[in-house]
């Protein structure tokens, strides 16, 4: 996720400040890199990795102009640095383009692009736009407004993927091109002067009437006013909006916290987790794991290493590739395997997960794995990350910046992370039918719009929140698959709601916790279509027997929930091996309301911090 904002004005002057503010206002969407071009007669372009602070010191307070976009980055492609920073150009520096999403197609595109003699300087994705651009005004008799915004929709109508994208030509002055597919863009419009931004945050100070683009919307944005027209060059009239949040909100979407607005930003965040990796043709599952099939037919073994709610992904994916791939998965504390240096093991593959990239202990289990002669595959949200470059492949979630302390999108983007490499896995060692594979990443896919019906149940888990609100210690029991669930729902109760909470196998309460259950001690139990719902409906009967309230998170069609538990949360009907994701958003959801209902800092929970990069 990155922020993107455009200005194009009557003056020659003024669009540095306006951007450079603008882009201040979206550095929570992204801040790796920054950029901005100002464009006039000619058009300057100043570049950094870093904040936007970086980039204010670097344009300094000379150079000036009435046009301009500008970019703070969120790496996908290509780590954080200055030539991967945006704005980005074609081969003769006419076309200036800033991007936010992902062109799925890149690569394909590139390629031709490359043999038709273009020189490209960065990795980036966005990149790949400008050359298209650059081709399409090259072949026009005559580059004016009109011949030019055929170009535009015809370049555009290469591209696949999600993108908002905003572009300026040289030759051109006062004219901006931009379009929206699967990313946010809307455009302001004030006297003189027309904005286009990721959102409301860049422009509320200089207009509060906006029109918010839809997907397939393009644009042509002039000092005058905006003109909406679609793929074929048909006009589009959207009635402006005028914006009621302040500046605070925006940035939060108008959610009360950056937690929940990213607990609501989880179907995003699968979809781009899965983004340009699932293929209806071999190979199916497409990851850049910097390493070949020989070596992947090879894996007899797996260590996964990871600290907080990443252990737990790295727990579900030990269930989903020792059911699809077969081969034992061992998942360690990074910080208790760092300090086993006299452990001889059989070098196999490491997967280090961090939605960091920075966290210590991780970075130093995976120098101790590297030490035992282990491949290291990190599963990361930062490009460029520490962890991510001393890996020997990486898969990005790609789910965006992650604000909140608690861990929410960014665990369901770990969780499609390991689906998928279970599925590579399954696939290149022959260990699953091809249909069931198939199968399989159908249902992968349809989870987002699973976990979107979970969102809609926030008022019922609000109420059932409210009433472990009350409770000083609770417990969360899951079987499998839904053990790590457990797990992690209690960890996200403790630290944004300060209750003790327990996450326990189900089998394991007897062993010992049941002398902690009283009447005033919630209990909140996972329940899935698989192989153990009825021992798990016997524990909740054991534990039911001692006088607690039980929760019950379960799926759609489970006839026995009302019977079993006092208060039911219902999730859509999926297979198993996907209820980590349903029930995971559940969780999230419930812990956030309650941590609300007492009252807590909920993004800045006392005593933690987003990144723990100390031992
Ligand atoms: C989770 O909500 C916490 N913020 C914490 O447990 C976190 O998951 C842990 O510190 C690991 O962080 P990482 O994924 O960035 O390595």
């Amino acid at each position: 996720m990155c922020g993107i904002i455009g200005i194009v004005s009557d003056a020659h002057s003024g669009a540095r400040e306006i951007l450079l503010n603008g882009l201040e206002r979206l550095e929570y969407r992204g801040y790796d890199s920054a950029g901005v071009a100002l464009v006039d007669e000619s058009t300057a372009i100043y570049k950094t990795a870093g904040r936007v602070a970086a980039l204010r010191r670097m344009v300094g307070a000379s150079a000036d102009a009435g046009t301009g976009i500008a970019h703070t980055r969120w790496a996908t492609h290509g780590p954080p640095s200055e030539t991967n920073s945006h704005p980005h150009k074609d081969c003769k520096g006419r076309v200036v383009v800033v991007h936010n999403g992902i062109i799925e197609n890149f690569s394909t595109l590139k390629k031709a692009l490359q043999d038709d003699g273009h020189q490209f300087v960065s990795q980036t994705d966005t990149e790949v736009f400008a050359h298209l651009f650059e081709d399409e005004l090259a072949a026009l008799d005559k580059v004016d407004l009109e011949n030019a915004t055929a170009a535009f929709r015809r370049t555009i109508s290469k591209l696949d993927g999600q993108y908002a994208i905003v572009t300026s030509v040289a030759g051109l002055p006062g004219v901006l091109f931009a379009a929206r597919s699967h990313a946010p863009l809307l455009a302001g419009l004030a006297d003189g002067m027309t904005l286009f931004a990721s959102d409301a945050t860049a422009v509320v100070e200089h207009t509060k009437q906006v029109v918010y683009l839809e997907d397939g919307d393009l644009a042509v944005a002039t000092p005058e006013g905006l003109h909406l027209f679609d793929i074929d060059g048909k006009t589009i009239e959207r009635a402006p909006q005028t914006i009621s949040w302040d500046i605070e909100d925006a940035q939060k979407g108008g959610y009360d916290h950056f937690m929940l607005k990213e607990i609501y930003d989880g179907p995003r965040a699968i979809n781009d987790a899965l983004a340009g990796r699932l293929f209806p043709t071999p190979p199916h599952v497409r990851l850049e794991l910097g390493m070949d099939d020989a070596r992947l037919r090879g894996i007899g073994r797996i260590l996964i290493l990871a600290c907080g709610t990443s252990f737990h992904a790295g727990m579900v994916g030990k269930y989903v590739i020792e059911k699809l791939v077969g081969i034992p998965v061992e998942v360690a504390y990074s910080s208790e395997y760092r300090y086993g240096s006299e452990v001889r093991e059989e070098p196999g593959l490491a997967v280090a997960i961090s939605q960091s990239g920075e966290t210590a202990d991780t970075l130093a289990a995976l120098r101790e794995a590297r030490s035992r002669g282990h491949t290291v595959l990190s599963v990361c949200n930062v490009v460029g990350s520490t962890i991510a470059r001393e890996s020997d492949g990486v898969l990005y979630i790609q789910s965006g910046p992650e604000i909140g302390v608690a861990a929410t999108k960014s665990f369901l983007g770990q969780l499609c992370a390991l689906y998928l490499l279970a599925f590579r896995l399954a696939e290149i060692q022959g260990t699953l039918p091809a249909s069931d594979l198939r199968e399989l990443e159908r249902g992968l896919q349809h989870t987002s719009r699973l976990v979107d019906q979970v969102l809609q149940k926030s008022e019922t888990i609000a109420e059932q929140a409210a009433l472990i609100a009350k409770a000083d210690s609770c417990f969360f029991l899951g079987r499998q698959v839904l053990y790590p669930i457990a797990l992690e729902g209690a960890l996200k109760l403790k630290e944004i709601s300060y209750i003790h909470a327990e996450g326990y196998s189900g089998g394991e309460l007897k062993h010992g916790p049941f002398a902690l259950l009283t009447p005033d001690t919630p209990v909140v139990a996972l329940l899935a279509p698989d192989g153990v719902y009825s021992k798990m409906a016997s524990n909740i009967i054991e534990v039911k027997a001692r006088g607690p309230q039980v929760f019950i998170v379960t799926t759609a069609s489970d006839t026995e929930a009302e019977q079993l538990g006092d208060h039911v949360i219902r999730v859509p009907d999926t297979e198993a091996i996907f209820t980590p994701l349903t029930h995971a958003a559940a969780l999230h959801l419930l812990s956030y309301h309650a941590a609300a209902a007492r009252g807590c800092e909920i993004d800045k929970p006392r005593n933690l911090a987003k990144s723990v990069t100390v031992e």
